[in-house]
């Protein structure tokens, strides 16, 4: 069991599986169509869907948390023939860190909760309150980095597979170029959420194996902190979302 591939070059195939082709273009027609003119995506990753919304002429920026990934992007971008504003930043630093405001922050493709995730075991791993209080901090910062009537995209796993009531393992696989083995579990005491991805790709014969802990919050929770930071409204994203997720739109 080896890791080849850092944690967001596996990502950036994964989520190629979980966001359909056309996922970009109706995300893209949904912000238009609140009059959205700037975004930033906070949770920028390896530049999904930054890339794709520049090529749709968005005057988007991008920003991660992970140096290591903002490297990455930059060599993406590189690779795609776009130029994309970008920089480093933890959200909760994120309206320190910055004077401009945009129209539309994104913080979506299941990022909100990995905050304080760690990957296998760490000797002094946070606490829930810990990671509670910086999704605080995000969240108002969010709201401080959006335009007045801006807009925030986020989303989180749905409770089934964040707060699973037992653990359950799945295969994913097309039984041609990959097949990933995910367990996940949830332990109500430390409020830890345990994902297991064991991945085999059956072309290369590569295999990387994953042991990630976040602490998920529910959806009343996300309200609660949205309502705290500030958001005047929050709606259901009528944008298509695969079925384990749950994205919203909160507006300022
Ligand atoms: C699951 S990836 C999703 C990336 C991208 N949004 C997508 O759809 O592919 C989550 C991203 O959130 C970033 N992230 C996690 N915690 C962060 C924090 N506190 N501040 C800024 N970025 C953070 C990670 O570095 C990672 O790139």
């Amino acid at each position: 069991m080896t890791n080849q591939k850092s944690l967001i070059e596996f990502w950036d195939v994964q989520l190629r599986r979980i966001w359909d082709e056309g996922y970009a273009e109706k995300l893209s027609d949904y912000l238009r169509s609140l009059d959205v003119k700037t975004i930033l995506d906070c949770a920028g990753g390896s530049g999904y869907p930054a890339i794709e919304f520049k090529k749709m002429n968005w005057d988007i920026s991008y920003s991660d948390g992970v140096e290591g990934t903002v490297d990455f992007f930059k060599k993406k971008m590189i690779g795609a023939e776009v130029d994309i504003p970008c920089f480093y930043s933890k959200w909760e630093d994120l309206d320190g860190n910055r004077p401009e405001t945009y129209d539309a922050v994104l913080c979506r493709g299941n990022s909100f909760i990995s905050i304080n995730s760690y990957i296998d075991e760490v000797l002094d791993p946070p606490s829930f309150e810990e990671s509670y209080d910086n999704m605080k901090k995000a969240v108002k910062a969010f709201h401080n980095s959006l335009s007045p009537g801006g807009v925030l995209y986020i989303d989180i796993p749905v409770k089934e597979v964040a707060k699973p009531e037992k653990p359950y393992s799945r295969v994913d696989t097309d039984n041609k170029t990959f097949e990933d083995k995910i367990s996940g579990s949830y332990d109500p005491l430390t409020k830890i959420r345990e994902l297991v991805i064991d991945s085999h790709n059956l072309i290369t014969g590569e295999k990387v194996y994953y042991k990630t802990y976040q602490y998920p919050i529910s959806k009343e929770e996300l309200y609660k902190l949205l309502d705290e930071a500030g958001f005047s409204k929050v709606l259901q994203s009528p944008v298509d979302e695969p079925q384990y997720m749950d994205a919203f739109v909160a507006f300022k």
